[in-house]
């Protein structure tokens, strides 16, 4: 196939073998969400430009290099969004739902584009289940949404292969403090940091702390530490979240570097992680951003919230093979039928059992077939069941009721029966 009609290179095609997985993810995360009392927002998957910039940060890795950025036919500036938390903080603004202290708990999923290199799970076009929360400023909404967190990797069975690691960033003031004794020190071994640091510590110096540089991270072991810098609101609602995450029992690791590669955020940032992935082990990130609505142009709102990378999750569920046997199954019962008239009957037999149990995962052979090709494609499908449809079956308005997977003998069953009969057998979704 010619290049140019290929896929995009790291903008993967999902295939119908992979769907079940991701749709046993994306079911358990929303049922869990819905549980927790969070309502889902739909935000376009193009935006401003500007929008971007002034959110995200114009010195981040994101901004500087990763958007898929062009012209419109108006000559606009638009970009196919990079993430998900400035465009809802756009869309809450936009509608006034966050006005006059309204609390918002807000999730959303879908694509995400950014040109880094693709690698295994890193890709150009990925997918988040992310949510953001407005107009609550305490610890316990961060602990909620950590909380929350933990359960689902129970729900998931893969809660053993991932660690939290967390910080605070403190108030743009007491950051603002902590920056500039950063940068004092730095700067007096600017020599030995590597070339990008030199970099960053013009631009972004906190960055410099999530190097993977030897002789940069050396430097570091004697930097001024964040925590030393934090403001007592900071230091008191740090504590206030590891005193929850305490009471529930969830363990967590205090990892003093974590900066996070987008500007916004303030006081807690965090990370889930797992070393089963390689080299891009964060599955799900996050942290508060009291900041950012105003520097967006609106009134002073907290916001706190986390995204997580759908493709990262459900590798880590194939890895682990921590993938329920059931979902994979499509088709309960599937139909087979010889001979016109038996096709016929089959097709209204099916549509009367469909009113009666319209949960039942129930296909249909269609292309007609010998005796041996249908019962292949039967047993192909996945089903449960074959219902068999032949000329001793028209005869005496029965169906041949046959177990596919070794439970018992066929039987007949009238034609009037089916549905209970049914019923009784399969458990439906
Ligand atoms: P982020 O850390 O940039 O944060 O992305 C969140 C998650 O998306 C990552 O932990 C990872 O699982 C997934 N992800 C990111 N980039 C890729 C990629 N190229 N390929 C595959 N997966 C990827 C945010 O996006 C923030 N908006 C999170 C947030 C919401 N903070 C507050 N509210």
């Amino acid at each position: 196939m010619s290049k140019s009609l290929q896929a995009i290179r790291g903008m993967n095609d999902i295939l119908p073998e992979q769907t079940p997985v991701w749709r046993y993810f994306e079911g358990t995360v929303s049922r869990l969400l819905d549980n927790y009392g969070y309502k889902q927002i739909r935000m376009p998957i193009v935006e401003f430009t500007e929008l971007f910039k002034r959110s995200i940060g114009e010195v981040t890795d994101i901004v500087e290099k990763e958007m898929y950025t062009f012209e419109d036919r108006n000559g606009d500036s638009l970009t196919l969004r990079p993430e998900g938390t400035a465009a809802c903080v756009r869309a809450v603004l936009e509608h006034g739902i966050t006005g006059g202290g309204q609390v918002q708990k807000l999730w959303y999923i879908g694509p995400m584009f950014r040109h880094e290199r693709p690698q295994k799970g890193r890709y150009r076009q990925f997918h988040q289940i992310g949510l953001e929360v407005f107009n609550l400023d305490g610890p316990d909404i961060d602990a909620e949404l950590i909380i929350m967190t933990w359960r689902l990797w129970g729900e998931l069975g893969i809660r053993d292969a991932v660690k939290l690691e967390l910080n605070s960033l403190g108030t743009s003031e007491s950051r603002g403090r902590y920056r500039e004794a950063l940068v004092a020190y730095l700067s007096a071994h600017h020599d030995k940091l590597d070339e990008d640091s030199q970099r960053r510590l013009k631009t972004n110096p906190l960055r410099v702390l999530d190097t993977k540089n030897a002789d940069t991270q050396a430097v570091l072991v004697d930097a001024p530490k964040m925590a030393d810098y934090l403001d007592e609101e900071s230091r008191a609602h740090f504590e206030g979240l590891k005193a929850r995450l305490d009471a529930v029992g969830i363990p967590y690791v205090l990892n003093p570097k974590l900066v996070r590669g987008l500007d916004y955020y303030s006081k807690t940032v965090f990370e889930w992680v797992t070393d089963k992935l390689g080299a891009q082990g964060t599955v799900c990130a996050g942290g508060r951003y009291d900041g950012l609505v105003e520097q967006m142009g609106g009134k002073p709102t907290p916001g706190v919230g986390f995204a997580m990378g759908i493709e990262r999750l459900v590798l880590l569920l194939e890895t682990l093979e921590q993938i329920p046997e059931e979902i994979s199954r499509q088709v309960d019962v599937y139909l087979c039928a010889f001979g016109e008239e038996a096709e016929l009957a089959g097709l209204a037999l099916a549509e009367r059992v469909r009113d009666q149990l319209p949960n039942l995962r129930l296909q249909v052979n269609a292309g007609a077939g010998s005796f041996k090709s249908q019962f292949k494609k039967a047993d192909k499908s996945g089903a449960l069941y074959a219902l068999i449809l032949g000329d001793d079956e028209m005869a005496q308005q029965v169906v041949g009721f046959k177990p596919l997977r070794g439970q018992g003998e066929q039987q007949s069953i009238a034609w009037d029966a089916l549905a209970a009969h049914l019923a009784t057998c399969v458990v439906q979704g």
